[in-house]
């Protein structure tokens, strides 16, 4: 199995689906026939989304789960991988973004923020890479942003940690070829109506923010992908329901 058109009857499993971009993409996935692991701390609006989705004919599984702790994210995605098939796609989309200087934040406000960035994406990637191995394909997409490339002030643990999202993504690309495995790093090219964006937009900015719903087609083609398809990248998915993808190899 290599890239494929049909998602039907195929695992995803998303963090951050209770709210924002990750319900969003949720929605896209049961859409397309996709049988749905769902992980998020907001255990009450998860069994809200599990009821929609169930709505759309979609299998579900709701896993509540603190990403920043490595027990229970161990926990939940073995709990996927016992219910589901390997995942055809997965899709580390959680993060918690909350400005402080380096002289407010303490060292437990740091590690708490990057542990759902960084040390979740690792614990799920390890979890999911030889199941997908063994299915001979799939897709990992991990949520970069601007901040993943450039620096942003009071962003102490965001920034770098979405910095090591992309280099993440960077290193397991090259891996994940030899077994057919795609790893691409996502970023929503266009501001999108989120409760994170409601706590740290401007006024301004919130004047052009869009339904994150518009986004969902490129996570759509990403879940699609494989190790012989786009790979590597970072994918700027657009409001129009396009993508503009960055090759990160060579860079
Ligand atoms: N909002 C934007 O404009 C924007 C811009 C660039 C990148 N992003 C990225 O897109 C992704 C989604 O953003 P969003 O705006 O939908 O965010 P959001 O805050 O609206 O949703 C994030 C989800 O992650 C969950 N979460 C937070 N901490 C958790 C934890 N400890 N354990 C489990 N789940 C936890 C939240 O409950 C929530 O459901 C994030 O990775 C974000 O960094 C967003």
């Amino acid at each position: 199995m290599t890239e494929t058109d049909d998602l039907r009857g195929q695992t995803a499993v998303i963090t951050g689906a209770a709210q924002g971009l990750g319900k969003a993409i949720a929605k896209a996935y049961a859409c397309a026939g996709m049988k749905l692991a769902l992980l998020d701390i907001r255990g009450d609006l998860l069994a809200q989304v599990c009821d929609e989705l169930a709505g759309l004919g979609a299998e579900t599984l709701a896993l509540p789960c603190d990403l920043s702790q490595a027990e229970p994210t161990q926990a939940a995605i073995d709990a996927a991988l016992q219910r589901f098939a390997a995942p055809r796609v997965l899709v580390h989309n959680a993060a918690l973004l909350i400005t402080r200087s380096m002289q407010q934040i303490t060292f437990a406000q740091w590690q708490h923020e990057i542990n759902i960035i960084l040390q979740a994406a690792f614990i799920l990637s390890k979890a999911c890479w030889q199941p997908m191995i063994d299915a001979g394909a799939g897709s990992i997409v991990y949520l970069s942003s601007g901040s993943g490339y450039r620096g942003f002030v009071e962003e102490v643990a965001y920034n770098p940690g979405k910095h090591g999202i992309e280099g993440l993504t960077k290193c397991l690309a090259l891996e994940g070829a030899a077994f057919n495995i795609a790893v691409n790093a996502a970023t929503p090219g266009a501001p999108i109506n989120t409760p994170m964006s409601d706590s740290n937009y401007t006024e301004e900015q919130k004047q052009h923010w869009v339904d994150p719903a518009l986004l969902a087609p490129a996570f759509v083609f990403l879940a699609r992908q494989a190790g012989s398809g786009l790979t590597g990248h970072r994918v700027a998915a657009r409001a129009d329901g396009s993508w503009d993808a960055l090759d990160l190899l060579e860079s």
